[in-house]
C-alpha cells in the first residue's frame, strides 16, 4: 500500500490529494503512479513553485557588456580551417540534433525533424541534416556519429520514420537515439502535481538543457570518451541552413582549447525572437529574448550599433570533457519557469495558462565556461528557422525554403550559372541542391559545369 514515510512526504510537499487517490487506485494503477513519484523530487518542485513570481533574476546592468566582434584575418581563418578538417579526419567530433519539441507552433503533428522542408524535393528536416552528415563523412572517412535527441513525445515515431527509411544512408552503429527526461507540470494556483490519467502525472520535456544528463544517463557520453570524440556539434532540428561541417569554427574551437563555441548572428531587429549574446562580469551568456527588457533591446553603444545585436541560432560546439563537469554537478543548470495551458484530468481544455512547466536551457552552460568563442555569421548563410504555420509570415516553412534556394542560387551565380532574381534579391524559381552533390559553393564549382541558366524550379542531385 502506500508507506507512511511517502504518505508524510506527501503531505509535506502540498500533494496530499494523491494520497487518497494511491488508495483508492488498483493494485497495477497504484504501482504505476508510485513508479513515477519515486522519480521526481517533491521538495525541488515545491521550491520552484515557491519563487514561481519571481522573474528569471537577471545580472544587473553595470556587470553586462556587449559581445565583441572582432573581424578574423584570412590567414586565421586559413589556420581554424585546416586544424578544423584534422579534427574532422580524426573523428573527433559527433553531430548532435535536439529534436525533442513538439511544433506545436508549427501545427504539425508528427516529429518536427519529419517535417518537409525541401523547397524542390520536399525532403524533411531529417533527411537534409543527415545527408549533410554524409558529405562530411564522406569527404573525412571518419565515422562522426549522428546523436538524436528526442523527447517521450517524439521518440518512438522518430526512430521508426529513421528505421523506414534505413537512416537515410548513415549506417546503423552510428545513429545514437536517446530520450530526454521529463519535468512534472504543476497546478499554477496550487501547486499541486497534475494527473494526465488517474495513475500518471502530466510530464514534459525537461528542455534542451535536458541534454547533458540524458547523455550521461543514456551511457552515451561514455561512449563518446571511448571513441575518442571531443566535440560535439550541437544543433536545433527546426534549421535546415545548419552548416554541418564548418571547419574553421570547430578549427578555432579546438585551437583556443574551448569549452564552448557558439555561432552569433547580427539580429534583424532589436525585438528578434531569438536569445541574445552579452557578457556578464566578462564571461558569455544568453539573455534569452522573453527574458530582455525591451529598454536594453533598443540599447545602442557609441558607435550607433545595438548593443545586444548578437542574435542565436542555437548552434554551438560542445566540449565532451566540460559537459562531463557539468553532468557530474546536476545542479548547474537553473530551471526556467513558463505558464501553459495543460489538459488534465480535472480540466480537459483550459482556455487560459493552468500549469507551471520546467526547462533547462542549453546555453545555461555558457557562463560556467572558462574558455569559449564566437563566431558570427549571417542569416542567408545559415539561419532559416521553421518556427510557425506559414500563415504567420515568419520564421515558417515558406520564409525557409525561399532563404534555403537564394542560398543555392548565390552558390550557382558563383559557379557562373545566370539566376534570375526578383526585386528583393529572391530567386524567381525555387532552387534545392542536395547536400550529397555539393557541400558549400567550391564544391558546388568544382562538380557543376555548364548549367548556363536556371529557368524552372530546380534539384539538383
Ligand atoms: C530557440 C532558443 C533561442 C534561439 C532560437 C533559434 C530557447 C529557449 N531559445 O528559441 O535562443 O535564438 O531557438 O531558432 O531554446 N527542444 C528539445 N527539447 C525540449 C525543448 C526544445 O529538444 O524540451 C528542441 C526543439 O526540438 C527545437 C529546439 O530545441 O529543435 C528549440 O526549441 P524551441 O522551443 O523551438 O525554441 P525557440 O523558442 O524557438
Amino acid at each position: 500500500m502506500v508507506s507512511d514515510d511517502l504518505r508524510q512526504r506527501l503531505a509535506r510537499h502540498g500533494q496530499d490529494h494523491l494520497i487518497d487517490l494511491l488508495h483508492r487506485l488498483n493494485d497495477a494503477d497504484r504501482a504505476e503512479l508510485l513508479r513515477e513519484l519515486e522519480r521526481i523530487d517533491l521538495s525541488e518542485l515545491l521550491t520552484l513553485f515557491e519563487k514561481r513570481d519571481r522573474k528569471d533574476a537577471l545580472p544587473e546592468r553595470p556587470h553586462i557588456t556587449a559581445l565583441p566582434n572582432p573581424a578574423l584575418s584570412p590567414a586565421d581563418i586559413s589556420a581554424f580551417r585546416t586544424r578544423g578538417e584534422e579534427a574532422f579526419r580524426r573523428g573527433e567530433v559527433a553531430f548532435l540534433v535536439v529534436a525533442g519539441g513538439q511544433g506545436t507552433r508549427l501545427g504539425f503533428d508528427l516529429p518536427k525533424g519529419m517535417f518537409p522542408i525541401g523547397p524542390v524535393s520536399k525532403k524533411s528536416l531529417f533527411q537534409i541534416h543527415v545527408e549533410k552528415i554524409l558529405a562530411v563523412r564522406r569527404r573525412f572517412g571518419a565515422p562522426l556519429p549522428l546523436l538524436i535527441m528526442t523527447s517521450p513525445a517524439t521518440d518512438a515515431e522518430t526512430r521508426r520514420y529513421f528505421a523506414a527509411n534505413q537512416n537515410f544512408g548513415l549506417p546503423e552503429k552510428d545513429v545514437w537515439t536517446f530520450c530526454q527526461g521529463t519535468m512534472p507540470a504543476l497546478d499554477l494556483a496550487t501547486g499541486k502535481l497534475l494527473l494526465e490519467t488517474a495513475s500518471r502525472l502530466c510530464l514534459s520535456p525537461n528542455g534542451h538543457g535536458g541534454t547533458i544528463a540524458a547523455l550521461a544517463e543514456s551511457g552515451l557520453l561514455d561512449r563518446l570518451e571511448q571513441q575518442g570524440v571531443r566535440t560535439i556539434s550541437y544543433f536545433q532540428v527546426d534549421n535546415p541552413l545548419t552548416m554541418i561541417g564548418d571547419f574553421a569554427f570547430v578549427g578555432r574551437h579546438a585551437l583556443e582549447d574551448a569549452q564552448v563555441s557558439s555561432k552569433a548572428l547580427p539580429k534583424a531587429s532589436p525585438m528578434e525572437r531569438v536569445g541574445n549574446f552579452a557578457l556578464v562580469d566578462g564571461r558569455c551568456a544568453m539573455i534569452e529574448y522573453s527574458d530582455l527588457p525591451d529598454a536594453w533591446a533598443q540599447e545602442k553603444d557609441a558607435a550607433g550599433n545595438l548593443l545586444f545585436w548578437a542574435g542565436s541560432p542555437a548552434i554551438h560546439l560542445l566540449d565532451v570533457a566540460f559537459l562531463r563537469e557539468i553532468a557530474d554537478n546536476a545542479d548547474t543548470l537553473p530551471w526556467h519557469l513558463a505558464r501553459k495551458k495543460v489538459p488534465h484530468l480535472g480540466e480537459a481544455d483550459p482556455k487560459t495558462p493552468n500549469a507551471l512547466k520546467f526547462e533547462r536551457f542549453i546555453f545555461d552552460i555558457l557562463p560556467h565556461a572558462d574558455r569559449w568563442t564566437v563566431m558570427t555569421t549571417t542569416r542567408d548563410e545559415e539561419f532559416a528557422p521553421v518556427k510557425n504555420k506559414d500563415s504567420d509570415g515568419v520564421d515558417c516553412p515558406s520564409t525557409a525554403r525561399q532563404l534555403m534556394t537564394n542560398l543555392a542560387a548565390k552558390w550557382l551565380r558563383d559557379a557562373g550559372t545566370r539566376v534570375p532574381m526578383d526585386g528583393d534579391g529572391n530567386s524567381i524559381y525555387q532552387i534545392e541542391i542536395s547536400p550529397l552533390l555539393a557541400m558549400d559553393a567550391d564544391e558546388l564549382r568544382n562538380r557543376v559545369k555548364g548549367i548556363a541558366r536556371i529557368d524552372r524550379d530546380t534539384y539538383l542531385g
